[in-house]
């Protein structure tokens, strides 16, 4: 340990200058001892009362000062907010403090004091820095000024380590939390559906296929087509658009279910609101008609968006301050307002009375772009609306029919600045209809016997709804585009990493 003594003189040196004089056990244990202390992370330490010594432990954000001093900004992306270190440059090695720079990691000994500078109430008189790595000035791209957050998704690998980023993958986990949460207290039960699917759900064909054939030799049948019996599962596979057809044989069960997970679309659309591989959670409920699961989907939102606000305050202010200076109170209008509840053939009639030049024209049957959406949402009624009693021509086979024989009884939530973010319904429990409907799309029945069965045995009304995780978190993050609140998105020719 006498080296451990000897780099806590006056005199700190780097682990580099001590690899030059001490034999390599002996760097060993030069090497566990700061780094080996558990570090306090930086949102304790803010927390902290002064007066004591601590080990802090983190990516330099930046540095200044004069020949006298040195003050480093240090983040280890617990907060948002960062540690200040105070070096006397007269105590340490000129060396060590040159690789002190932006991005480099280091740990730093020293003790808490009261801060005299503005911006902070604590800060770190060092007494020993340690490098683990350093970051070359010359080559490492994150300097200290501002990135168009394109160049940031060129390099997403390393873009966690910006203040954006890190407070948006921060809310990300806290929302995720959350969602939990909000159902565990409720007693539903987190039902893991398969990624690897033979039905698709949504019946839109947009699903990418699994497969281990030899592409390069696929086996045919005698009469030309793929003998997906020579695949691995011994039919043709994809990945899943949805777990609600599981989900529903969930709910006719346990009652109450949620999924959450990853969900799959090979949809070529190339807009900041759509993944080729996103997150689902979609709620299952057993008794629940479409005005519960209405009631559901709104409850469920506004707790998310408060648990944000209560619980990312930090992360939250600086995205309002960054990018977008309503995002607070539009956060905040939500929880406060009751959503506007109208049907498709009512929302059509507004759009058509609307005067507005939309790019897609509106009428009786059109699928609604998130134009129409937005329009209704924030310039029609300036709050979230809840759209019911679609064309069954533009909704997916399994929805509840209506009476009228047209519409079909599901329902899309439509936030302002997103459009969808939820879509939903009850739905339709009668055998005879779902078989009929079935058979009027021509879909392939086979591959649907087992979700029949829910209907042929103990049948029962139940509905369910499908949150986009990322749309959620394009809400409570502000941020514009749906690759910006994903660690690493997959879009169409983009799948790095
Ligand atoms: O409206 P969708 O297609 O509904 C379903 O998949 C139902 N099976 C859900 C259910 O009732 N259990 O998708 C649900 C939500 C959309 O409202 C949207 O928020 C999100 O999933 N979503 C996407 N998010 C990102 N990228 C995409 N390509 C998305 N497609 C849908
Ligand atoms: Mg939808």
């Amino acid at each position: 340990m006498a080296g451990y003594h000897w780099a806590n003189d006056k005199k700190s040196l780097s682990l580099y200058d001590l690899s030059v004089i001490f034999s390599r056990t002996e760097i060993v244990l030069i090497v566990f001892s700061m780094e080996k202390i558990i570090r306090t992370k930086v949102k304790e330490l803010l927390k902290s009362e002064p007066g004591h010594e601590v080990v802090a432990k983190g990516w330099v954000r930046t540095k200044r000062g004069n020949k006298n001093i040195a003050f480093i900004a240090l983040n280890d992306g617990s907060t948002i907010n960062n540690i200040q270190i105070v070096a006397e440059t007269a105590s340490f090695d000129e060396d060590l403090l040159k690789k002190i720079t932006t991005g480099a990691c280091i740990c730093v000994r020293g003790e808490l004091v009261a801060s005299v500078g503005s911006g902070q109430a604590v800060e770190i008189q060092a007494k020993e820095i340690g490098i683990y790595g350093e970051a070359d000035p010359d080559s490492y791209p994150l300097q200290k000024k501002g990135h168009s957050m394109e160049f940031l998704r060129s390099i997403a690998h390393l873009r966690p380590r910006t203040n954006t980023f890190g407070a948006v993958l921060r809310i990300r986990h806290a929302m995720a939390f959350a969602i939990h949460k909000y159902f565990n207290d409720k007693g539903f039960v987190y039902l893991h559906t398969p990624i690897i699917t033979a039905s698709d759900c949504e019946g839109a064909g947009e699903m990418f296929q699994v497969t281990t054939l030899d592409l390069n030799n696929v086996p045919k049948t005698e009469t030309g087509q793929v003998d997906f019996s020579r695949d691995f599962f011994g039919k043709q596979t994809s990945l899943t658009v949805s777990g609600q057809l599981e989900g529903e044989l969930g709910a006719m069960a346990l009652g109450e279910i949620y999924t959450f997970g990853p969900t799959f679309r090979a949809e070529n659309s190339n807009t900041p609101r759509h993944l080729a591989e996103f997150w689902m959670i979609e709620p299952e409920m057993a008794f629940y008609e479409i005005e519960d699961n209405m009631n559901l989907a709104e409850d469920f939102i506004k707790y998310l968006v408060k648990y944000a606000l209560d619980n990312c305050a930090d992360d939250i202010k600086f995205l309002n301050d960054m990018f977008d200076k309503e995002l607070i109170s539009r956060l905040e209008s939500v929880i406060a307002t009751d959503f506007v509840r109208l049907t498709y053939t009512e929302g059509i009639k507004i759009l058509e009375a609307s005067g507005e030049k939309f790019e897609f024209p509106v009428s009786w049957g059109v699928d609604l772009q998130s134009e129409h959406e937005r329009y209704l949402v924030e310039k029609h009624f300036g709050k979230p609306v809840i759209m019911t009693d679609y064309p069954k021509d533009i909704k997916a086979f399994y929805m509840k029919q209506n009476e009228d024989g047209k519409t079909v009884r599901g329902m899309d939530v439509l936030f302002p600045k997103i459009g969808e973010i939820i879509g939903g319904s009850e739905r339709e429990s009668s055998l005879e209809k779902l078989e009929a409907r079935i058979a009027e799309l021509g879909m392939g029945r086979e591959s649907l016997e087992w979700y029949l069965d829910t209907r042929r045995f103990g049948s029962a009304p139940h509905s369910g709804f499908g949150l986009g995780f990322e749309r959620l978190l394009l809400f409570v993050t502000g941020m514009s585009n749906i690759r910006d609140v994903i660690p690493f998105p997959r879009t169409p020719k983009n799948a790095e990493y």
